[in-house]
């Protein structure tokens, strides 16, 4: 409890002194990625330990001080913020709760504004009797500076509404100015605008600004507004927060947005309106919102979803500084920060020793992490990272996810340095650094770990592609002494491994078939499955062009190879040198001995094509299946024709649905797909298997 407290307290501090940075210098020290890492990571703890909550917290403090050199200003509505929704289902969790909260007969009604989330200068702009009066920084929510002069300067923003006119065309409606109106919105500057401001100051040796973002508050915040008038500033107004005026007010957000470009007011085009029966487009527009913003030439930081109707918006009111009714939709989080428990070493295929992170679990888009590389020794030792260090850790796409630093402002003295072992965690062998080598490497051609690493490259898709045998069945196998070499792949004892546990009948049939379709196909993905230094499947389809099977590869030398267009000196060596050992050679002559097809450069074909049973068929996969893993599944359906993705839609087929079956059962309920058990599965392929 009190680590909790202690971290809590320097989260705080922290945190502090980035937003003074970020708000008040405009000159940040940290990425906006790596400060909203902090950010969440102090939120998740103050939730889970409401009694570590503080009324000056920066989580309850909308963000951003107030100056000392503009005059305050008391907003009269206070203006708040929004809560994240971190990817899809977050985001479907936000319009659960909505669901939850509104009457069923309000239920029909709900509709939705999508807008662009604008990443400039939050602004308040006040009107009376149809003239600006006031124009201020949102500040701390509360109290904001009072920037006025310089927001006048800001072309975009009309001084007198309704615009009367503009360049001599009148403005589309003949509306009377409101008695009174406040709004929101936010000032920006263009990339391209600020790319070019940047460019001239550096050629003037004068400072620049970290992003268009800062470029936009600091010009805002500038003394002398006449300084502010030569920055290429913009505005976009999304919000009314009041409004009292002699017509009929608008009842819906989407209304108001048209009231406001009726008085003259920038408000952005691309905002869509969605009933609730078009969640669903409603999800993929937001989704894909990084396409909006390629297109535009403004920066956005997210989407920002907001329920239609103003007085369902009243119905759902805010919680603590948040609005329930809108949401802001951000895929950024793509880093996080959590604590680095241990360090843990990883044997590979080749021997080569990397240093893994173990970390605490954390969130990182909506994924939970709980390992990350660290390269090698040298990365380690540069970034000084250190065990029981908060690391900030990184997950893009697929990637495996990687610790970007330490963060040592955050350590306590306990830290502990780490030191490459000197003998393999496997076998005990003493492991050697080549010299001008950054890897470490455990030369045990018999390394237990370095097995397992190898057996499961040999029968991964892009080798010998064995249906049923991924990493669990490597270790299990290598583990139990089944494999000690590549060739007892085909040499598995299988009443033994029928005693198993969780290695039923079918299972093991069907892994029985796996693996004997697997020798034949053919040599090339042999090749590739041997492993050898440099020969990806790349290499190894030029070589098996030259050579009519893997025997006669065997026999060759490094000049023959050299000449081979697209293998140079270094691969025709590695081959070479594979061969030269004589356990390789018998390697290769005992596949032979198993019937192993070491010729025909593609194999044949296991399948006959024209009977693939899913042929043209899309699945999605959910649940846990009795025997399968999701991949193995996954195998399965696309060795026999058909094609596997992630989300439930009008295009699925078939829904392969194991227990804990979710959301996507439900969807896939509702559009009346097709739901199939493991077992219907295997039934619908089953005659599809021909021993090899
Ligand atoms: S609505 C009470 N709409 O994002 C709801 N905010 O992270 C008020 N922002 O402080 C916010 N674009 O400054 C809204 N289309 C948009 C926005 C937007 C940018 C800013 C706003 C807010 C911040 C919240």
């Amino acid at each position: 409890m009190n680590k909790t407290r202690r971290r809590v307290d320097d989260l705080r501090d922290l945190i502090l002194h980035h937003q003074h940075r970020y708000y008040v210098l405009d000159d940040p020290e940290i990425s906006d990625a790596a400060f909203d890492a902090l950010f969440r990571e102090l939120q998740t703890l103050e939730e889970q330990n409401p009694e570590l909550s503080d009324p000056n917290s920066p989580t309850v403090r909308v963000g951003g001080a107030v100056a000392e050199r503009f005059e305050k200003v008391d907003h009269q509505v206070p203006v708040l913020s929004l809560a994240n929704a971190y990817g899809e289902e977050d985001l479907r969790r936000w319009r659960g709760r909505l669901l939850r909260l509104l009457p069923e007969e309000e239920q029909g009604l709900l509709a939705y504004v999508v807008e662009p989330k604008f990443d400039g200068l939050t602004v308040v702009l006040r009107y009376e009797n149809g003239s600006f009066t006031l124009g201020a920084t949102r500040g701390d929510g509360e109290v904001g500076e009072n920037i006025t002069p310089n927001l006048k300067t800001v072309r975009q923003l009309p001084l007198q509404i309704p615009v009367a006119s503009q360049d001599g065309v009148a403005a589309a409606t003949s509306l009377p100015p409101p008695r009174r109106l406040i709004l929101r919105g936010e000032v920006y500057v263009e990339e391209d605008d600020f790319g070019e401001f940047n460019r001239t100051q550096e050629e003037k040796g004068e400072r620049t600004y970290a992003n268009p973002r800062n470029f936009a508050a600091g010009s805002l915040r500038l003394l002398d507004s006449s300084i502010s008038a030569e920055r290429p500033l913009k505005l976009w107004t999304y919000q009314t927060f009041l409004l009292e005026a002699e017509i009929e007010p608008p009842l819906s957000h989407w209304d108001s947005l048209e009231l406001l470009r009726g008085y003259g007011f920038p408000v952005c085009d691309e905002s869509r309106r969605f009933s609730d029966e078009e969640w669903e487009e409603l999800v993929g527009f937001v989704t894909n919102w990084q396409a909006l913003r390629q297109r535009l030439p403004y920066e956005l930081d997210g989407m920002v979803v907001k329920v239609d109707l103003l007085s369902q918006q009243g119905r759902l009111g805010f919680t603590g500084k948040d609005p329930r009714w809108a949401v802001a939709f951000k895929t950024g989080g793509e880093e996080a920060t959590t604590r680095l428990m241990d360090i843990g070493i990883k044997v590979g295929r080749t021997g080569a020793i990397t240093p893994n992170a173990v970390l605490e679990p954390v969130s990182i888009g909506g994924v939970t992490v709980q390992a990350a590389t660290l390269h090698n020794a040298d990365y380690v030792e540069e970034l000084d990272i250190r065990i029981g260090d908060t690391v900030l850790v990184k997950r893009a796409g697929d990637v495996i996810p990687k610790v970007l630093r330490p963060l040592p402002e955050l350590r306590d003295g306990s830290e502990k340095p780490w030191k490459m072992p000197a003998e393999c965690p496997s076998c005990g062998e003493c492991l050697v650094r080549p010299p001008e080598e950054a890897a470490t490497y455990c030369f045990n051609n018999a390394c237990p770990d370095q097995l397992v690493r190898k057996v499961e490259y040999f029968v991964s898709r892009g080798a010998m592609d064995i249906v049923g045998f991924g990493t669990k069945q490597a270790e299990l196998f290598v583990g139990n002494g089944y494999i000690q070499t590549l060739a007892d792949v085909y040499r598995l004892p299988w009443e033994q491994i029928e005693e198993l546990e969780g290695y039923g009948d079918r299972r093991v049939e069907n892994l029985r078939l796996g693996v004997r379709e697997s020798k034949s196909r053919g040599a090339t993905r042999l090749l590739t499955a041997l492993g050898i230094r440099f020969v990806g499947s790349v290499v190894a389809e030029l070589l098996m062009e030259q050579f009519d099977a893997i025997g006669e590869l065997m026999e060759t030398d490094v000049e023959t190879l050299g000449e081979i267009e697209g293998v140079g000196p270094k691969i025709a060596e590695a081959v070479v040198s594979y061969f030269a050992l004589e356990p390789n050679r018998a390697l290769v002559n005992s596949f032979a001995d198993l019937g192993v097809d070491l010729a025909t450069p593609h194999g044949r074909r296991a399948a006959v094509p024209d009977e693939q049973p899913f042929a043209g068929k899309t699945f999605v996969i959910t649940g846990t299946l009795p025997s399968m893993s999701r991949s193995e599944a996954k195998s399965r359906i696309e060795a026999w024709g058909g094609k596997v993705t992630g989300s439930v839609s009008s295009k699925t087929d078939f829904l392969l649905a194991g227990e804990k079956a979710g959301s996507k059962l439900e969807k896939a309920e509702r559009l009346g797909i097709r739901i199939l058990s493991e077992q219907e599965l295997l039934a619908g392929g089953a005659h599809m298997v021909q021993p090899a």
